[in-house]
């Protein structure tokens, strides 16, 4: 048993949103500590198809995979690369397909990982086995690179100011441990109003350049609509802005709530094709006191759901309006 835990965020409402029915085939395409994914075989008896990038989130479903024979399977990569790696197994078609974005706290808490700077550990950060390291970012990059790094993925404002002084420190000694790193940015950055480590934002930012995750999450998205089957579900959740914005956006288009042309359109009227999808959840879904008051790390979760509509719906020939109509 390992001496770290994860709470799985959402689960409830993950669960109302994907209702898993039997006989069905699901995709847990974060399977972390195996929380989704068991509730999900417990739900109904179904089939589970689990991803993860990090070997040991994989080793670990090992043992559970044994509670669940020929129910649950295991696969180790990227979900940006699902298709390819479940077509690999057969699998063309899925029921539902769940994301539970970011790291798991086995990793943060694993100081050894490097995701943390609570603690002290190889500035490593990958989720995954292989690839670059935040050691190798952070000992490489151009200044001005790295300042856009922290600015884009992590919004952090004083990007420059950090920058320069990573630049500075390396130039004295190598900066290969998570504590030096949170030394040089805390050393630079105002004392702190609200609470946040100032090393939280640039942590966040490395983290999302080491494991590419915006680009995954991009691809993940649009190879899950591609392979859910008519009524199937995709269930997401994410833990920051950058996360959701793309999220959002791409459940928006995908149910053809984008915005309707101009009537003043130069083009004249531009039929928008019917679309396959509606979003079940019109608004994100937030997490409730309770889950809010045990588990801090629910705090900034955003649940999100989308529907391909059932075959019925897209042969019947009904409107864009009562495609898109919200339950
Ligand atoms: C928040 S945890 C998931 C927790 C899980 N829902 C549970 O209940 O235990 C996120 C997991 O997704 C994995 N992960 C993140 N991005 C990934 C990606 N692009 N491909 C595969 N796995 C990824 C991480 O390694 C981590 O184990």
């Amino acid at each position: 048993m390992s001496e770290f835990q994860h709470i799985p965020v959402m689960l409830d409402e993950m669960l109302h949103e994907l209702s898993p029915r039997a006989g069905a085939v699901y995709l847990d395409g974060t399977f972390g500590g195996g929380g989704y994914a068991k509730a999900i075989l417990d739900a109904a008896p179904c089939t589970m198809w689990a991803i993860d990038r990090d070997p040991a989130a994989v080793a670990r479903g090992a043992a559970l995979a044994v509670k669940y024979p020929g129910r649950l399977h295991l696969i180790e990569g990227g979900f940006g690369q699902m298709l390819a790696l479940l077509q690999h197994h057969g699998v063309t078609a899925l029921d539902g397909v769940v994301l539970d974005l970011g790291v798991s706290s086995f990793q943060i808490d694993d100081m050894s990982r490097g995701f943390s700077f609570r603690g002290d550990g190889p500035l490593d950060m990958r989720m995954g086995a292989t690839g670059t390291t935040a050691a190798d970012l952070v000992m490489t990059l151009p200044e001005a690179e790295l300042a856009d790094t922290l600015y884009r993925f992590g919004e952090e404002r004083l990007s420059r100011r950090i920058a320069r002084a990573i630049v500075t420190a390396r130039a004295e000694a190598p900066i290969t441990t998570t504590q030096r790193l949170a030394e040089i940015i805390r050393g630079v950055m105002p004392p702190s109003r609200d609470g946040i480590h100032p090393a939280t934002r640039s942590f966040q930012a490395l983290r999302i350049r080491v494991n590419d995750e915006l680009g995954e999450i991009t691809r993940g998205l649009q190879a899950a609509a591609d392979l859910l089957a008519p009524g199937g579900r995709l269930v997401v959740v994410s833990f920051h802005s950058l996360e959701d914005r793309l999220v959002k956006t791409f459940f928006t288009n995908m149910s053809g709530r984008t915005p309707a042309p101009s009537r003043h359109d130069p083009r004249g009227h531009v039929p928008r094709a019917a679309p396959d999808f509606r979003l079940l959840t019109p608004r994100a879904r937030r997490p409730g006191p309770a889950e809010l008051h045990s588990n801090p790390r629910a705090r900034s979760a955003r649940l999100r759901a989308l529907e391909r509509l059932p075959a019925a719906f897209e042969t019947s020939g009904q409107t864009d309006g009562q495609r898109g109509a919200l339950t």
